[in-house]
C-alpha cells in the first residue's frame, strides 16, 4: 500500500517501485510493531485518540506481532505493510495510528530498537567466544611459544598468553557495545517528519513505554542522523578485524611450516584434487569477510557525508549494511570460537635465542647498564649463530670472556624465563591465572 497517493494523478510505475522498494527492512517488523504499540498508547494517554481506539490499534498490532505480515508487492516498506495489514484487521481506525508520526521518526526508532537488541546479542556472543578462548588457554598456561614482533621470534611466552590477547581484544569490543547501547536508548518518536508536530505529543511517554529514559533534543537530527548505525557497523568491523587477525594466525599455525595446531576434521575442508589437503576455510572466510566489513564501514560513513538535513531516501541503504555487519560478526565469532575450542595445539618449543633479553636482564641485575648488557648478549648471539649452536651450548670461557660474571647457569631455561616474567599482564603462569579468573568472571556476567 502506498501511504501517499493523494497529490498524484498517476500511480507509481513498476520501474519506480522495483528501484526504490528495499525489502531488507522486513527484518524490522518486530521493532516496528513495538514502536507503534508504544506510539498508540501515548496517543491514547494524551487524548489524541480515545481509549477504545487505542485498544483497537494495540489489539491489531499485537495480532501482527504474533502472526507476522506478508510483504506484498504493493507495500512500499515494512511500515506500509504493517499499516495495510492493520486496516485489514481493524478497519478505518487504523488510519489514526500515524497521528503525529512520520516514517522518518518511525524508521529512526525501528533502527534504534534493532540496534539495542543487536548490541545485546553481540555482547552475549562475545562472552561465549571469550569463554571458548579462555578454556583453551587454560590448558596451555605452561606451553611455551615465542612471541613474535615483525613475525620474528621475540621472547618466550605461553600459548595461553597469546590466545588470551584475543579474549581481551574481544572484551574491549564488548565494552564498546555497552557504551554504544547507552547512546542508542534515546527515543526519536515525536520528531515527526523533521520539525515535530503541532499536536500535544509526549515523547517522554513513548520513550518510557519502550523502556528508555531519554528522548531526542533536536527533531532535525533525530530523523536525519545515522551516526549510530555507522558506529555499530564500525564496532562490528573492528571486532571482525580482530577476528581476522586470529584467523590469519590460525591459517599460519595450521600450516606444515608452523605446525602449531591441528584443526578438527569437522571444521576443516579438503581438496577435490589433492588427497592430503586439510584446509582452514573457516579462518580464510572470516579474513575475507573482515575485508568486506572494512569496506562496509566506509560505505555507511559515505552514505551520510553529502546529505543535507534531514531525512533523505539514501538512508534506506543503511539497513543492509547494519544487518550484514551484525550477521557477519555473529557467525564469525561463533565459527572461530568453535575452531579454537576444537583444535589441538602442539607448538614446537622455541629456540634458545628468544632468551637473549632474559640474559641481558641477568646482567642488568648485576648492575651492568642495559645498553652494555645488550651489546654483550648481542655478541654472544653472533657467536652462537656463527658456530651454528644455541645459547645453551655456549662454552663457559666464551661466556666469561663476554662478561666475567657470566656462567652457564645464568642462561635461563625456557620455563624459568616464563616463571620470571614479573610485570602484571606479561604472561607468567601466575599472571595467566589472574587473567583467566578476570575473563571468566566477565564472560559469565549477565
Ligand atoms: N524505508 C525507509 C527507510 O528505510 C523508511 C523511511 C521512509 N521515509 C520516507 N519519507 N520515504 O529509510
Amino acid at each position: 500500500m502506498s501511504l501517499w497517493g493523494g497529490r498524484f494523478q498517476q500511480g507509481p510505475s513498476d520501474l519506480l517501485w522495483a528501484y526504490t522498494v528495499e525489502r531488507a527492512d522486513e527484518r524490522l517488523l518486530k521493532h516496528d510493531v513495538a514502536g507503534s504499540i508504544a506510539h498508540a498508547r501515548m496517543l491514547a494517554a494524551v487524548g489524541l485518540i480515545s481509549e477504545s481506539e487505542g485498544d483497537d490499534l494495540i489489539r491489531g498490532l499485537e495480532t501482527i506481532s504474533h502472526d507476522g505480515v506478508e510483504y506484498l508487492q504493493t507495500d512500499e516498506d515494512i511500515h506500509s505493510a504493517v499499516e495495510r495489514r492493520l486496516f485489514e484487521l481493524i478497519g478505518e481506525v487504523a488510519g489514526k495510528l500515524h497521528t503525529g508520526r512520520s516514517r522518518n521518526d518511525q524508521i529512526a526508532l525501528d533502527l534504534r530498537l534493532f540496534l539495542a537488541e543487536a548490541a545485546d546479542d553481540q555482547m552475549a556472543g562475545i562472552q561465549r567466544f571469550v569463554m571458548q578462548i579462555v578454556q583453551t588457554a587454560e590448558r596451555h598456561t605452561r606451553t611455551p611459544v615465542a612471541s613474535y614482533t615483525h613475525l620474528q621470534q621475540a621472547q618466550v611466552t605461553s600459548l595461553a598468553h597469546h590466545l588470551l590477547a584475543y579474549a581481551w581484544m574481544a572484551r574491549r569490543d564488548a565494552d564498546r557495545l555497552e557504551d554504544f547501547s547507552r547512546r542508542v536508548a534515546v527515543s526519536p518518536l515525536g520528531a515527526g517528519a523533521s520539525a515535530g508536530s503541532s499536536l500535544p505529543l509526549e515523547p517522554a511517554i513513548t520513550a518510557e513505554l519502550l523502556g528508555w529514559d531519554s528522548t531526542f533534543d533536536n527533531s532535525m537530527e533525530a530523523v536525519g542522523s545515522r551516526d549510530l548505525a555507522a558506529e555499530y557497523v564500525f564496532i562490528c568491523s573492528q571486532a571482525m578485524v580482530n577476528l581476522s587477525r586470529l584467523a590469519e594466525e590460525i591459517i599460519l599455525w595450521s600450516s606444515q611450516e608452523f605446525n602449531w595446531m591441528t584443526l578438527p576434521d569437522d571444521l576443516a575442508t579438503g581438496s577435490s584434487a589433492m588427497p592430503h589437503k586439510k584446509n582452514p576455510d573457516i579462518a580464510e572466510l572470516a579474513r575475507g569477510r573482515a575485508a568486506i566489513a572494512v569496506s562496509d564501514t566506509a560505505a555507511i560513513l559515505g552514505l551520510q557525508a553529502s546529505l543535507p538535513l534531514t531525512y533523505n531516501r539514501d538512508l534506506q541503504e543503511d539497513k543492509r549494511l547494519v544487518f550484514s555487519a551484525h550477521d557477519r560478526l555473529m557467525s564469525s565469532g561463533q565459527a572461530l570460537g568453535a575452531l579454537v575450542a576444537g583444535s589441538e595445539f602442539h607448538p614446537p618449543r622455541p629456540g634458545s635465542l628468544v632468551l637473549s633479553l632474559d640474559l641481558a636482564e641477568v646482567l642488568v641485575g648485576r648492575g651492568v647498564p642495559f645498553r652494555e648488557a645488550h651489546e654483550i648478549v648481542g655478541g654472544l648471539v653472533a657467536e652462537a649463530e656463527h658456530s651454528g649452536i644455541g645459547l645453551f651450548d655456549l662454552k663457559p670461557e666464551i661466556l666469561h670472556a663476554a662478561h666475567p660474571s657470566l656462567t652457564v647457569d645464568d642462561i635461563p631455561t625456557i620455563e624459568d624465563s616464563l616463571e620470571r616474567r614479573a610485570v602484571p599482564g606479561s604472561g607468567s603462569p601466575a599472571d595467566i591465572a589472574v587473567q583467566v579468573i578476570a575473563l571468566k568472571a566477565w564472560a559469565r556476567e549477565d
